[in-house]
Formats: C-alpha cells, sequence, structure tokens
C-alpha cells in the first residue's frame, strides 16, 4: 500500500518535473511513449447514426476513465438537414488544465467538414455548456494520457434538434402591371418570343390571352393582316424580333486592308484585303442609355496564310514568300453604355 503511493508521488513528480523544465521535451516524451505503447489509432473512429437520444461516454464512467486512451465518434444524424445538440452531463471530471490549458486528458469537440474544433474541455469545475453541429456531423474525441485519471470522467447526452425548414423568402416583385412603362419595357424587351412575354405579364391566364391576341376581330386587325391573309394572326412577331437581333451588334463579315491592319507599309500583300469578324450593328434596343456601342467581349487571333512581297534591302529585287499574318477576330459582341466614359 505504502509502496504504491510512493510510486504514484514519484510519476507525480516526474510529470510535473519535466513539463517545468521543458515544455518540448515534456511533449517529445508523451509522444513517443504513446507510440511504444500503441495507443489506437486517433483516425479510428465510432460511427453513430443520431436518429433520436442517446449517450456517449468515457470508459467506465462515473468511475475512473482508464491511462492511454484515444476514442473516437462521430454522429451522424440521421436527416441531412438536422443538427446533433451535446448536453454534459452534470457529473463532468477530467484531469486538470495545466495553465489553462487542457493538455494531459481532455474531451474535444469538432466540426468533420473540415476538423475545426469547437471546444476542448478538461478539469473539475463545472460542466461544458451544451454543444451543437454546424452540419449534421459533429466529432467527440476523448483523449487520456498515462498520467493521473481522474473520475468521473464524461458523459455527453446527444439529441436531434427539429429541422429548420429554411422559410421561403417572399421576394418583393411588383406585378407587372403596376410597374412603370419603363421598367416594364426593359423586362418585356429581355424575351425572345411572344410566348414568354405573355407568360411573364399573366402567369395564370397567358393561354387564354394568346389565343385572344390571334383571334381575327376584324376591327382590331393591322393591315399586314389583310394583305398576308394568314390563318392565325398577322406577322410573325417572333421572326421580326430574330430578324433585329440578327442583324444588331453581331459578329459579322468585314474586309481589311493587310497593310493597313498590320501596320506593314513596306509590304505587299496578296490578297491585299482579307474577311474577318468584326463587332457591327447598331444597338438601338440599349435602355436608358444615350451612347450605346456594340462592343467586343470575346476576340480570337486567326492565322491566315498570305503571299507576301518585299524588296529586299540589299537591292536584289523583289522576295515573295508565303507567310502567316495573324487576324483579330471579334467573336461575341454586345451592346455596352458609354455614357459614363463621356461624361
Ligand atoms: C461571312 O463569310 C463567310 C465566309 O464566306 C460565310 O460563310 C458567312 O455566311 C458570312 N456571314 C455573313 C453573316 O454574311
Amino acid at each position: 500500500m505504502i509502496l504504491s503511493f510512493l510510486l504514484l508521488f514519484i510519476t507525480a513528480v516526474q510529470h510535473h518535473g519535466s513539463s517545468a523544465e521543458s515544455s518540448h521535451g515534456n511533449k517529445f516524451q508523451h509522444s513517443s511513449m504513446k507510440e511504444q505503447n500503441g495507443v489506437q489509432d486517433s483516425q479510428h473512429e465510432k460511427v453513430l447514426t443520431v436518429a433520436g437520444e442517446g449517450t456517449v461516454h468515457s470508459p467506465n464512467f462515473p468511475r475512473t476513465y482508464p491511462r492511454n486512451t484515444v476514442l473516437v465518434w462521430r454522429l451522424v444524424a440521421a436527416n441531412e438537414n438536422a443538427r446533433i445538440q451535446l448536453t454534459f452531463d452534470e457529473r463532468f471530471g477530467l484531469e486538470d488544465p495545466e495553465d489553462g490549458i487542457c493538455k494531459y486528458d481532455f474531451v474535444e469537440i469538432e466540426e468533420p467538414s473540415d476538423g475545426a474544433i469547437l471546444g476542448r474541455f478538461c478539469g473539475s469545475q463545472a460542466a461544458p455548456g451544451t454543444q451543437v453541429s454546424k452540419g449534421s456531423q459533429i466529432r467527440i474525441r476523448f483523449t487520456s494520457d498515462e498520467y493521473f485519471p481522474a473520475e468521473p470522467g464524461f458523459c455527453i447526452r446527444y439529441s436531434l434538434l427539429p429541422v429548420k425548414v429554411p422559410e421561403p423568402e417572399i421576394p418583393v416583385v411588383v406585378p407587372p402591371s403596376l410597374q412603370s412603362v419603363d421598367v416594364l419595357s426593359e423586362a418585356v424587351s429581355g424575351f425572345s418570343t411572344v410566348e414568354e412575354v405573355m407568360k411573364y405579364l399573366e402567369p395564370d391566364r397567358w393561354k387564354l390571352d394568346m389565343e385572344d391576341l390571334y383571334k381575327p376581330t376584324w376591327h382590331v386587325l393591322g393591315k399586314s393582316f389583310i394583305h398576308s391573309k394568314k390563318s392565325r394572326g398577322g406577322t410573325d412577331l417572333n421572326l421580326l424580333k430574330e430578324e433585329v437581333r440578327l442583324y444588331s451588334c453581331t459578329p459579322r463579315n468585314f474586309s481589311v486592308s493587310l497593310r493597313e491592319e498590320l501596320k506593314r507599309t513596306d509590304s505587299i500583300f496578296w490578297p491585299t484585303c482579307l474577311l474577318v469578324k468584326r463587332c457591327g450593328g447598331n444597338c438601338g434596343c440599349c435602355h436608358r442609355c444615350y451612347n450605346c456601342q456594340c462592343t467586343p467581349t470575346k476576340v480570337a487571333k486567326k492565322y491566315h496564310e498570305v503571299l507576301l512581297l518585299r524588296y529586299s534591302r540589299a537591292g536584289r529585287g523583289l522576295q515573295k514568300s508565303l507567310t502567316d499574318v495573324a487576324l483579330e477576330h471579334h467573336e461575341e459582341c454586345s451592346c455596352v453604355c458609354k455614357d459614363d466614359a463621356d461624361g
């Protein structure tokens, strides 16, 4: 009996003595001993599916837990949208912290997705407060070293927090019929078919409106209907819209002079001009903009093989060779408002 007390006293002195001398040495000693003792791999975790309530506790709770132990539990909520709540039993006691830091025996709560430590607890002053997972999982890690196991250890009751149903955010949408002419005009201009426009204006009865639109009531018919005598309405509005799109501000065929484009006044090229894609067409449908310009938004360099004629410096007449010239092609264009740039 006396002998075992003496032994405990000696180990106690070693424990605190070495940490006072050199914390680095102490750490190293700890880890090397752990390796020798073959403490469980800390990555080896027990996965628990949480559908209701349950508990996780240190071995032998509420009696003294064993030394040299690492235990990891990963709690996974059965419902992905649920959160897990951890409540510590009032009876709580692990080896005391040193300098306010839990270094030896402790229980840690971790966020599994990024390994962030939500809390590390030890000592025996007060049981830790309630913890709640960030996502649908949470990890509990218990570590004890080779000295001073305490009692009672810890016991954590886990439970599912009720699923939070995100309240659908009701966007503040002004119904089209209440919008100003400017706002409505801009919204409507974005659609490419009559159907889309009607759906936007009357989500509930747009089909009826479409039918009404094409009903040949003679007194509202335009001249185009009388002339074209189509069975269903006058003009194909969708086609008109598409035509405008095709011919306003798009990459189109342009001829460029190679001498001018390449600034090579010493050379003659054949062909003299090449066909390139450049942004062209107007931007008449720009909204609330006085100076709207058709501007390239995607440019590519393409190589073209041409005949190059050049007088040699040595005066040996005309050199003729094939050469590659790089020309810019505009692949995408869009109407950009330059009001600010001017102002
Ligand atoms: C541009 O030129 C190419 C090559 O000759 C031709 O295939 C294409 O149809 C032309 N595009 C337009 C919009 O005229």
